[in-house]
């Protein structure tokens, strides 16, 4: 709950949209492991829920250097995506950031893992399948406009990290893709009360 806390930002329109994007992907990641025959565990909403924490410190404890890289990403004449310029203006990405805040809170390790890997799922070495449903859960929330980013970059699924993962008719194809974009509306529907009464915590 205390980590819940750090969505409360009163009026600012990028919170309230990351905070929904937020809670999608935790929606999004319990169903892709359902989609994958995984044993579908309270890690799955928690992970999806704080994939991004690391966009929430970068906004409360860098707000300049973070509100220039939303204005230069919104530039006509920029060329890089979102996370090309967390690079070039911070030094350091979301990910890495959410990765070492969650560490030093003690949150489990795999946790930790999913949400320092999340962009590169391919990478994750301690449970590769898990990391990928936080990855495709961001993926597929992004896709249907839920996110707080304008970045005119395509997010792509990671093709390394999904031929690794099986899913319950064999390898992830862009069928089963397209399948849980369809179920992931029903799923957020399901979920709708639960979004409005943490808000109204
Ligand atoms: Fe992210
Ligand atoms: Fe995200």
């Amino acid at each position: 709950m205390s980590v819940l806390r750090m969505f409360d930002a009163k009026g600012s329109e990028f919170m309230e949209h990351l905070w929904k994007h937020s809670f999608c992907a935790g929606v999004a990641a319990r169903m892709i492991a359902d989609h994958l025959a995984l044993k579908v565990e309270g890690k799955y909403f928690v992970a999806g829920l704080l994939h991004d924490v690391g966009k929430i410190f970068m906004s409360q404890y860098v707000p300049e250097s973070f509100h220039e890289l939303l204005t230069l990403m919104l530039s006509s004449r920029n060329l890089k995506c979102y996370h090309a310029l967390e690079e070039s203006v911070l030094g350091i990405t979301h990910q890495e950031v959410g990765g070492i805040l969650l560490r030093s809170w003690m949150f489990p390790q795999e946790i930790v893992d999913a949400v320092a890997f999340h962009h590169d799922p391919a990478s994750s070495r301690l449970d590769p399948v898990f990391t990928f449903c936080i990855h495709l859960a961001d993926v597929l929330c992004t896709v249907k406009g839920i996110t707080p980013l304008k970045d005119r970059h395509f997010v792509a699924v990671d093709r390394d990290a999904s031929a690794r993962v099986e899913g319950k008719n064999g390898a992830m194809t862009t069928d089963d893709i397209m399948a849980l974009l369809t179920r992931l509306d029903l799923e957020i529907d399901r979920q709708s009360s639960y979004l409005a009464a943490f808000r109204r915590r």
